[in-house]
């Protein structure tokens, strides 16, 4: 306590030299800082909004906030620092009538990585944390979201009020404990082959976008099928992603793949917000990711290591099960979502929001 005065617009002058330990800019210059407040001797409020509820450690956004205080105003009394949260995105859905605030893609080079485990266990996860999420299968022809999430119904049709008044049809995605889910596999029997060609691949993805009643989502995840780069074009075609999630194995030769699926999606302009190494353990070797990251100039989001559990879990249903704090796989799967909300954090400061492509 002391008799000095200590004003807002001092601590706000101070908060400018706090730098956010995630983003590494100032809390000022980030709009993350909401209210300051005195009170009764000279104590301190400070509430922070973070980018994502997903935020890692927050706590060390307080402890620097009172590293600075500390040197800069002596008199300042106890610091006490509640956090908020609100994500942010670039939006870019609005032409679809999409309300997403980010939209992300799993994908990878090749088949069999671990994709659908992944983009299940970052919907789970971000939703976990707090956030709104969807998750939706890009996998026509091999869906495998009803099966993680242990989900089989047949959405409903939905009729909603449009701007104009007039009656849209929607579908109802599935709710899963507050997640929502769209896949081909809920609308075609599980033992009938889909039989789709190009052209209607296209538009079932676009219907998937447009034509779900998604409503307001701060995350939308999208699980891409193995192999080329057709439906990441046609998502580019539509809207403007957050990025690119890459998913691979730490075999050589999985990892040549990763070369080969951040060149699809560089081709197709989606960002790519960095790599996930997936089953890294001592059968494969580990760590072959992060330095391939480096090697090729995008972050390492983390590593998830070969555990049956997440097998388990996943083959029955329960894929929610892996990503509890109990779970031994759960902190690394937690710690790869933080990895990736914050990744996006970052991106939106970097680059403008990247233009729809023309649909060909
Ligand atoms: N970290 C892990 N530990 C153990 N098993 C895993 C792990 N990740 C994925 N698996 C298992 O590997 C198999 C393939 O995973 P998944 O279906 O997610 O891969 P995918 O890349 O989506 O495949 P596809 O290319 O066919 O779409 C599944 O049986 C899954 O349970
Ligand atoms: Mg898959």
């Amino acid at each position: 306590m002391s008799d000095i005065s200590l004003t807002e617009t001092q601590v706000r002058e101070c908060l400018r030299m706090v730098n956010d330990p995630e983003i590494g800019r100032s809390l000022v210059e980030l709009d993350m800082v909401r209210q300051v407040r005195i009170g009764a001797g000279n104590s301190v409020e400070v509430s922070v909004e973070l980018p994502t509820p997903a935020y890692p450690r927050r706590e060390r956004i307080a402890q620097s906030i009172e590293a600075v205080l500390a040197a800069r105003l002596p008199q300042a009394g106890p610091l006490t620092v509640p956090y908020s949260w609100k994500v942010k995105g670039k939006e870019t859905g609005g032409a679809i009538g999409l309300r997403a605030k980010n939209v992300i893609a799993v994908g990878s080079g090749k088949g069999g990585v671990g994709k659908s485990t992944v983009a299940a266990a970052l919907a789970v996860g971000l939703q976990h944390f707090g956030a709104k999420v969807g998750l939706m299968d890009a996998d026509i022809y091999g869906p495998s979201v009803p099966h993680l999430l242990g989900v089989n119904h047949r959405p409903e049709i939905v009729e909603q009020k449009g701007p104009d008044g007039q009656v849209i049809r929607r579908i109802q995605p599935i709710d899963a404990q507050g997640l929502k889910l769209m896949s081909i596999g809920f609308l075609v029997n599980a033992d009938e082959p889909v039989i789709v060609r190009g052209p209607i691949l296209h538009r079932t993805i676009q219907q998937f976008l447009q034509e779900t009643a998604w409503g307001d989502l701060d995350y939308l995840i999208i699980d891409l099928p193995p192999g080329t780069g057709d439906i990441a074009l046609t998502l580019s075609q539509l809207l403007g992603l957050a990025g690119a999630v890459i998913v691979c194995t730490p075999q050589q030769l999985a990892l040549l793949d990763a070369v080969k699926a951040l060149n699809m999606f560089r081709k197709v302009k989606i960002p790519v917000l960095g790599i996930v190494e997936n089953m890294s353990g001592d059968v494969f070797g580990r760590g072959g990711a992060k330095q391939k990251a480096a090697e090729m100039g995008v972050p390492f989001l983390g590593e998830i290591p070969m555990e049956t559990g997440i097998r388990i879990n996943g083959d029955a249903g329960r894929i929610r099960d892996a990503i509890s704090e109990q779970s031994p796989s759960g902190t690394y799967l937690l710690s790869m979502c933080e990895q990736v909300a914050m990744q996006i954090a970052r991106s939106l400061l970097e680059t403008p929001s990247m233009p729809t492509l023309e649909i060909l």
